[in-house]
């Protein structure tokens, strides 16, 4: 008895003993599940009928904005883009993304953070 055995379909995140949270990895794929979760799939994700930039590998990249400026995809950079989504605005894209202040959480943009630093 108390043997915790799983029955979730899905066992390819099948824990070991890194604690939830702490390993990149768990952060990454907790990150995907909030840009889901969020909504923020309706517009990124590639097959979406909305014109907005793929964020997957997005971190570190290069980003062109409309005001001619040239920047870094830095963590400040991403976490402006998700709370104050009018500063920067990419280049080539119109300024239709609502902010996320209020939604997100912390906790949910450091897992936002590391999905975009993910490969
Ligand atoms: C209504 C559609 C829409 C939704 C929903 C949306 N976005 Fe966006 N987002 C855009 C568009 C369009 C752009 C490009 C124009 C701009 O920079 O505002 C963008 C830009 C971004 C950028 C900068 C991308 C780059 O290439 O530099 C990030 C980061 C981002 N969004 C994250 C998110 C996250 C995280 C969510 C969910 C919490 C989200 N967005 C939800 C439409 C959306």
């Amino acid at each position: 008895m108390g043997e915790p055995t799983s029955s979730e379909p899905r066992s390819s995140a099948r824990s070991t003993n890194v604690r939830p949270g702490t390993s990149p990895v768990t952060m990454a794929s907790r990150g995907f599940d909030t840009y889901r979760r969020l909504g923020c799939s309706g517009c990124h994700e590639p097959s979406s009928s909305v014109h907005a930039p793929e964020l997957r590998g997005l971190y570190g990249r290069t980003v062109h904005l409309r005001d001619g400026r040239t920047l870094a995809a830095d963590e400040a950079y991403i976490r402006d883009s998700i709370l104050l989504p009018k500063r920067d605005v990419v280049a080539g894209y119109e300024p239709i993304m609502p902010s996320f202040q209020g939604q997100a959480t912390e906790g949910d943009i450091l897992e936002l953070i590391a999905w975009m630093k993910s490969p």
